[in-house]
């Protein structure tokens, strides 16, 4: 058998707009063929927090923005409820920029194609904290095996970058009874972002 490997080749860049420019052009991988906007991300490139989803859904991609849909509205009463902004005081990312097909996982290939870009992102921004939202992307930043039932709300250090898994947004409208814990991760943030002493 036969192994071939396909490697991206990814540019370091000094500028977060031409970063984005580049970006929203890619066609590292199939996905590319069937959005309708490469999802970048949204928010202050300048806040210390950053959150990373997924992959963006069906009104993403219509609209080009991270988390616009029912889950996002959700989000954003989070967030608003400790006092963060998607518009000011933070930047929402995803693992994957570009939508795959029915909203199913995204595979391995796909985020090893697409993985650089979020990874210049955080070189630039150099956030204080990441949050994953989600198994999808705790597991590819934070640990492969991390479980989001059991590991919540835990602030893990890694390369000097305080990071937390929580919930989903949209495992969280299909199952309401996780609503309480992910508050509690909410609260435990905002106790982080005082202790750290950011300012918003
Ligand atoms: N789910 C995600 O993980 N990201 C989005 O942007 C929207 C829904």
């Amino acid at each position: 058998m036969q192994i071939i490997q396909l490697q991206v080749v990814f540019t370091i860049y000094t500028d977060f707009e031409m970063l984005k420019a580049d970006c929203l052009q890619c066609k590292n991988c199939a996905l590319a063929d069937t959005r309708t906007n490469c999802v970048f991300g949204v928010g202050n490139p300048e806040a210390k927090i950053l959150f990373v989803g997924e992959a963006p859904g069906a009104n993403e991609d219509l609209q080009g923005e991270p988390f616009v849909g029912r889950a996002g509205q959700l989000l954003d009463m989070y967030l608003n409820g400790i006092g963060l902004d998607r518009n000011k005081n933070i930047y929402i990312a995803n693992i994957l920029k570009c939508r795959p097909p029915e909203n199913r996982d995204p595979q391995p290939a796909e985020q090893d194609a697409c993985i650089g870009w979020l990874r210049e992102q955080v070189r630039i921004m150099r956030p204080a904290i990441i949050i994953c939202l989600g198994r999808i992307a705790a597991c590819r930043l934070i640990s492969p095996n991390y479980k989001v039932t059991q590991e919540h709300g835990i602030f893990f250090e890694k390369n000097g970058t305080l990071m937390m898994g929580t919930f989903h947004p949209a495992a969280l409208l299909r199952d309401p009874r996780r609503k309480a814990d992910a508050l509690e991760d909410f609260i435990g943030l905002q106790e982080k972002i005082k202790e750290l002493g950011i300012k918003l």
